[in-house]
């Protein structure tokens, strides 16, 4: 089958598409045919190896996981033992960063745990942009930021992969919310339910004042005084992302540190993927509520030019590519 396959660290360059054996479904497994895959942060941050720390996890001098590819959408081709929960020919969505990744490729072998039925109402490529974005977007929202009706929420770079269903989210679960974003995308946040908006370009953040009862971080880079100085008393920052992987790392491990001054909590996301969460997002998608924002629709073969693209930080909603149109 191929694959986009990386040997070696280095820029989205050292990506080639090969021939690689298929995979053969464990127990608890199924093996997907996948029709369609989308880009995401994790493909592109763990390709050069760097900062150099991770290759504890990743792999020192070659990186253990070598096929690329988080999310899937595609069809069930092959049962492993004792599956009662999906059928043959049942058509599914699912993230595998946590597993290993291995989505850029014709075959995947996926625990259904972390599988949910396909949105009826979307095509394979569109439902390939949900599973990894739409997850962590619910996670924080939800979870980490307990996000309550009619809280004023801040949500930094709600334009991109991730963003996008943040500001949805929040939309969803009864906030206020005011989408921060670059002049060419403050048509699209509006469009997404965004009831104000500020052009990061010409609107420094930390002239606005401490208006928010949540702020989420997806995108950008600010310091951690003026994510302080935009929350009330009381209010909430979770850090989904954004420019700083040392600062996404910092308040992750230090939230609880930072959050012993003045009242204000600090909390970093560290998504994790399951099939609840998923089919959570499928019913909502199902519903009309939430939809993914498509930039642009590529070919498998230009899936390393397109990471490559996503790396720049300036995508506004998913790269999404055909795996097998069939
Ligand atoms: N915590 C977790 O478990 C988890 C999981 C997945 C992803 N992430 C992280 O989440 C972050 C976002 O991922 P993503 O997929 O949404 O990224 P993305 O799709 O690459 O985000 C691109 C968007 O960010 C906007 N942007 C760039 N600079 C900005 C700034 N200074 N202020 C506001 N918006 C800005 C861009 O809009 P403009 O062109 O208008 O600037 C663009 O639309 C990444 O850092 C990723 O690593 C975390």
């Amino acid at each position: 089958m191929k694959a986009i396959v990386q040997e070696q660290y280095g820029s989205a360059e050292v990506l080639k598409v090969l021939e690689v054996e298929k995979p053969k479904p464990n127990n608890s497994e199924v093996l997907i045919k996948v029709k369609a895959t989308a880009l995401n942060a994790p493909d592109w941050r763990l390709l050069r190896g760097k900062p150099f720390v991770m290759r504890m996890m990743t792999g020192l001098i070659r990186p253990k996981n070598k096929i690329k590819g988080c999310e899937f959408s595609g069809q069930i081709v092959e049962l492993g033992q004792g599956i009662t929960d999906f059928q043959l020919g049942d058509e599914v969505i699912g993230d595998i960063a946590d597993e290993g990744f291995g989505a850029f490729s014709d075959y995947v072998s996926v625990k259904t745990s972390l599988l949910a039925k396909k949105p009826q109402s979307l095509s394979h490529l569109e439902a390939a942009a949900l599973p990894l974005t739409a997850v962590t977007a619910l996670q924080g929202v939800r979870d980490i930021g307990q996000l309550k009706a009619e809280e004023d929420v801040l949500v930094i770079g709600a334009s991109g992969g991730v963003g996008s269903y943040v500001l949805q989210l929040a939309k969803y679960f009864g906030g206020n919310v005011t989408a921060v974003t670059s002049e060419r995308n403050l048509e699209q946040a509006k469009d997404l339910g965004a009831q104000e908006v500020i052009d990061y370009t010409k609107k420094p953040l930390v002239n606005i004042g401490n208006k928010y009862d949540l702020v989420i971080a997806v995108n950008g880079y600010n310091k951690i005084k003026t994510y302080r100085k935009l929350l009330k008393p009381e209010g909430r920052l979770v850090m989904i992302g954004g420019k700083s992987m040392k600062q996404i790392i910092f308040v992750t491990a230090f939230g609880g540190l930072l959050s012993r001054k003045n009242g204000k909590k600090f909390k970093g996301l560290l998504a994790k993927a399951n099939g609840k969460d998923l089919s959570y997002i499928v019913n909502l998608v199902d519903r009309k509520e939430i939809r993914p924002v498509i930039e642009k629709e590529i070919i498998f073969e230009d899936i390393p030019r397109g990471l490559a693209e996503l790396e720049k930080g300036h995508v506004s909603g998913k790269i999404v590519a055909w795996v097998n149109k069939d």
